[in-house]
This record gives C-alpha cells, structure tokens and sequence, in this order.
C-alpha cells in the first residue's frame, strides 16, 4: 500500500462492524463491481431503477479508497495529469477518508473493499455477511495492467511485461494476491463469509445468482433470477453508466472491459506462462487453495 494508508488502517481496523453491514472483499479486478451490482440487487428488493441511476460508488462505497490515493497524486489529478476523470468519485471521495462516511453511514450498509482479512476489523465475519471474489491471478494481472493504463495513461509505461514483474514481485497496490485469497479461502465454511470465483460466475451464473440469494437470506424466483442474469451480463453492464467507470467514453481502455475467463493466455509469452505456473505452485503449496482454472494435482508443465 501507499505510505498514506498508514494514516488510516488503525481506523479501518477498529471501524465497528454491523450486523447488518454487507462486505465484498476482493483482490482488484476479480470481478468485485459485477459482484457487488448482484449483492445490492439481492438486498434492495431488484430495485433495477435505483440501481441504473444511482452509481455504484454511492451505493457500495470502498471502504480504503482515500487511504489508496497518495496525496501528491490529488494533486496530480487536479492538474489533470492522471486522468481519472470521474473514477469512481474520486474527486468528492479525496475530501474525507471514505472509511469516516462509512462510519457514519445509515443502516444498511454496503462496503467494498480491497484489503486482506487481516487489515480489517477481527470481528468482521463473525458479526456481517462478507462476500469474497477471487479470480485466477494471471486474469488478474491483466485486467489491473489495464486499468493502470485507463486510470494513469500520461504515466503508466509499463509494457505488459513489466507489470507482470511488478505483480508476481509483490510491487503492486494489494498485493500479494494470493495470500490475500488465502485469508477468506480458509474462512471459507464459516456460516458468514460466501466465497466465489470470477470463472465460476462466468460458467454458471444463474446458479451463482441463486447460491449468493441463499448465503443472504433471499428469496428469489425463477423470473427473478432471470432478470438479474440479463441485468449483469456482461454486455449490458459494460453498457452500465452507474457501474462502468470509465474516464471518458473516447479512453480505448473501460472499466467493465473483456469480462472474459482465461484472456491472459493472448498477453503472456511463454516465458511469462512458465514464470506463471511456477508463481502459483510456489505459493499455492503451502496452502488447499486451488483456482478452478489452475488445478495444482493435475499441473504436469513443472
Ligand atoms: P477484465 O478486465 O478482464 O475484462 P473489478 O470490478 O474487481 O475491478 O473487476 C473488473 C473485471 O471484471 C474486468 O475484467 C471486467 O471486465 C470484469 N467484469 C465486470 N463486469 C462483468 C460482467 N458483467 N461480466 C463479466 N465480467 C465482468
């Protein structure tokens, strides 16, 4: 993380959780927005209305997003230098430290954020829902190269090499990745925590749809679970301005952008596939967690 965040995790770590609060943590771009429109969906009665007009930042707010911005970076952004547009809000967001409205948020809440389980409050599960997406890391690196491309295109350089050196090194925002899925994967019986994978939405998701409305208590029909599929395809929800957050509809690179399982194999050279599979063996061994899109038994390239 940014220096900064060290002003805020103390408070992020005691923020006082509600039992009515509905968490989704994710690793970035594991398909925390597509997520997120679902929970709030499920919660809010498939108010599809409310949900077109109102963007998700304010519905679903990050819990450590000021923490994330530098502040030389606010200044950079009010120079138009890193054109982030309206990115999330961030603008309004810098103000105050999103954690503090969130603090003084009306029930129910709904929070997003991108930290582990171990920078947030050590009671969180065992008093709220908490959702966890994780998405196989390869994806992961790809989707983040391009979002560092949207957010920062005057200063991001980076050729997709180097920033899958910087990503398998541990140098990026969030990471290390899998460590940080590992935290919620161990969580994962536990009655409050629901835990899923991107390519499983991907496969299968009006049978996603109905496992998140059974982990929140919700009781959904048939037709209802049709009309939240067709809501979150992917094709609509790029469509989406409440969730596409774009810096501008002439950036060649949007927010909701391939939405597609497996798309690292057209970025990564073979080098790149060998140092891959040797990153993820390395740090899966220790741990059970397996990606559905990276079976540890049946790897035989190393
Ligand atoms: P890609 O860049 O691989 O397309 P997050 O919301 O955590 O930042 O995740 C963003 C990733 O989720 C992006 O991946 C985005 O395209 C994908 N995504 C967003 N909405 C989606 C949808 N409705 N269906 C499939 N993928 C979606």
């Amino acid at each position: 993380m940014s220096g900064v965040f060290k002003k805020h995790a103390e408070a992020i770590y005691n923020l006082r959780v509600r039992p009515d609060d509905v968490w989704v943590i994710t690793f970035p771009r594991s398909g925390t927005t597509w997520s997120q429109e679902l929970v709030w969906l499920l919660e809010n009665n498939l108010d599809f209305n409310t949900a077109r007009e109102k963007p998700l930042f304010e519905r679903f707010p990050m819990l450590e997003i000021t923490s994330k911005i530098p502040e030389i970076a606010v200044e950079l952004i009010k120079a138009d230098f890193m054109n982030l547009g309206s990115f999330q809000g961030l603008n309004e967001a810098v103000k105050t430290p999103s954690w503090k409205t969130i603090e003084e948020a009306p029930s129910p809440r709904f929070i997003k954020t991108h930290l582990p389980l171990s920078l947030l409050p050590p009671d969180l599960i065992n008093t709220a829902k908490v959702v966890y997406v994780a998405r196989d890391p390869r994806d992961v690196c790809v989707s983040y190269y391009y979002l560092h491309k949207m957010v920062a295109k005057n200063l991001a350089r980076a050729t997709m090499i180097n920033f899958w050196e910087a990503f398998r090194r541990d140098l990026l925002p969030w990471c290390p990745i899998i460590e940080h899925t590992n935290e919620a994967w161990k969580q994962r019986s536990h009655p409050n925590l629901h835990f899923v994978f991107y390519e499983d939405l991907i496969k299968d998701l009006p049978y996603e749809i109905r496992r998140m409305s059974e982990f929140l208590g919700r009781q959904t029909t048939d037709a209802q679970v049709k009309q939240l599929a067709s809501f979150l395809n992917f094709n609509t929800f790029k469509k989406n301005k409440s969730v596409n957050n774009t810096t501008g509809d002439n950036n060649p690179v949007q927010f909701v952008r391939k939405g597609e399982a497996g798309g690292w194999k057209s970025h990564f050279d073979d080098k790149m596939t060998l140092q891959a599979e040797e990153f993820l063996i390395e740090r899966l061994k220790s741990t059970d967690l397996e990606y559905p899109s990276f079976p540890m038994r049946e790897t035989t390239t190393l």
